[in-house]
């Protein structure tokens, strides 16, 4: 067994941007710029905000952080994001997703302008992905391409089951595995909430991509021998011993199931970096094909 080291992939792609950030900076042009909204105090996504903020200050990118309170208007929000669409300074605009209750997270997405949709979420942005054209895509699935392709995973011809089908990730990661690319080129299958007979499918995988968002969902029954397992799950479980209160779960039982897999990955450290790499990786192309 073999682990797909997200930590150490998405340390050689912002190692990569940052010496493209050195080379902008050389020529006097501009330097990528995400902002970046959070609204409300989810402990979580305040966690995700910070290490996107992070990310953007280690390659060397601008960042603003705006932070809203839960109780903000949808109105106050969607003028934020207008005035963020029509700065020239700024090349990337994100909200961090989920949002209060009486926000939607429809019109929000909608407002952002698609040439700033780092997030790759603006239905625009959606349908060049579905149709293969370049775009931004979702900076999950587009994490879990680029360490398939750092670890020279052959999925050519594979077959792929991707469990959950969310608009962040199950669904475009169905769509990116299934197309004529490389990494892709797989037969794909969606399970979900209403499948019944997910351990079936899952033990017919080559790769799976775990997706639901719940705990340890898959288990070492589920999984054939010499599978890749792609774990997407990251549930806070609360544990006293831990300084932080809790600890990271992902949505597979890792200590069973990575004995039988030729490729898996860990939680943490697997698709998370992975995730905030892709997303620098969509503000630098925003900022270079703008300038
Ligand atoms: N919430 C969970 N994943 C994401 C993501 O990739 N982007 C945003 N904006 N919110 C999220």
């Amino acid at each position: 067994m073999q682990i797909l080291d997200g930590k150490k992939a998405a340390q050689s792609i912002r190692d990569e941007l940052k010496i493209e950030v050195a080379q902008l900076n050389a020529e006097g042009k501009k330097i990528p710029h995400l902002a970046a909204i959070l609204v409300g105090n989810n402990g979580a996504s305040a966690t995700y905000v910070a290490a996107k903020v992070k990310a953007c200050e280690e390659v060397g990118f601008k960042s603003t952080l705006i932070h809203f309170e839960e109780t903000t208007s949808e109105t106050k929000l969607l003028d934020k994001i207008r005035e963020l669409n029509t700065d020239p300074d700024i090349d990337g605009v994100l909200v961090q997703l989920p949002l209060p209750k009486h926000i939607s997270d429809e019109e929000v997405i909608n407002t952002i302008d698609p040439e700033k949709d780092v997030d790759g979420f603006h239905p625009v942005n959606v349908g060049n992905m579905v149709q293969g054209l370049p775009t931004f895509v979702p900076a999950t699935p587009h994490g879990i391409m680029l360490l398939l392709e750092h670890f020279k995973i052959d999925t050519k011809g594979k077959h792929a089951v991707v469990v959950g089908r969310s608009n962040i990730v199950g669904r475009p990661m169905s769509i990116l595995l299934s197309s004529n690319t490389n990494p892709g080129n797989c037969t794909v299958t969606i399970c979900h909430s209403q499948t019944k007979n997910i351990k079936e499918f899952c033990l017919q995988a080559d790769i799976i991509v775990a997706a639901l968002g719940k705990p340890e969902f898959i288990t070492a029954d589920m999984v054939k021998e010499g599978a890749i397992v792609i774990d997407v799950g990251i549930t806070r479980m609360e544990d006293a011993a831990k300084k932080s209160g809790f600890k990271l779960k992902g949505d597979v039982h890792y200590e069973s199931v990575a004995p039988k897999c030729s490729w898996i990955t860990p939680v943490p450290g697997g698709v998370g970096p992975m995730t905030i790499a892709a997303l620098m990786k969509n503000t630098y192309r925003s900022c270079i094909t703008k300038n």
